[in-house]
């Protein structure tokens, strides 16, 4: 079953708790908490004291997307914040399987995000230790962007690496996706999907959440 991620970068920050029970509420799976340092990306967002903030007031796994320089600068607050993943950017770091293991070591569910312009081929040799992949299906640093189709491609040969070499990480996609594009997305092996201004200024995001989740999967469409 696809999982469903809300970006918390498109909610209404001044009644954040009210905007996650919203989404709780409507179905979701995770909450994609999106982390911004204005040095990787040309914005500013948040970090652990949200995280903190939100750790026990819902029930959502925190699925923490950092946009961070040195990233293995802050997996020990996040962690401390209760943060139930990390994803790091490939592009962020000199050490990335050191990076990966000491979020493993502390528990949480380990990934990599590669921006659009990045191959998967810099995961060759450490697929076998993720838990996640997070393909960005826009430039990252701000919500409501178009998506970019050539990214497709790309998932699915994540898709087929994963599943030739039996491994059990999870393919997310972020970054424009919708009812149409999450289509795609699915179609070539998304099984995460991370949907910010799509869900947030929905009327009825439960019934996106559900079409979502209704979406056939890549191994019952081949
Ligand atoms: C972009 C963020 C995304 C973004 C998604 O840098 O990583 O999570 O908030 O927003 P939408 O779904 O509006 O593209
Ligand atoms: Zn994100």
């Amino acid at each position: 079953m696809i999982k469903v991620a809300p970006s918390i970068l498109s909610a209404d920050f001044a009644c954040l708790l009210r905007e996650v029970q919203k989404m709780e509420a409507a179905g979701a799976d995770w909450l994609h908490i999106d982390v911004m340092d204005g040095h990787f990306v040309p914005n500013i967002t948040l970090g652990p004291l949200i995280v903190g903030a939100l750790k026990g007031r819902t029930n959502l796994f925190l699925d923490t997307h950092l946009m961070v320089e040195q990233p293995e600068l802050f997996v020990e607050a996040f962690y401390r914040a209760g943060a139930g993943s990390l994803t790091v950017h490939a592009e962020t770091c000199y050490h990335l399987h050191r990076v990966i293991h000491s979020i493993k070591e502390k528990g949480m569910m380990a990934g990599v995000a590669l921006n659009p312009a990045t191959p998967i081929g810099v995961l060759e040799h450490l697929l076998p230790d993720l838990d996640l992949v997070l393909i960005m299906s826009v430039n990252p640093g701000f919500a409501g962007q178009d998506f970019i189709p050539a990214v497709l491609p790309k998932i699915e040969a994540l898709a087929e690496e994963k599943n030739k070499k039996g491994l059990s990480f999870l393919i997310e996609v972020d970054g424009g996706i919708n009812r149409d594009t999450s289509v795609q997305v699915v179609a070539a092996g998304a099984e995460v999907l991370v949907a910010g201004s799509a869900l947030f200024q929905h009327a009825n995001p439960e019934t996106l959440i559900d079409a979502f989740k209704r979406t056939v999967p890549r191994e019952r469409n081949v």
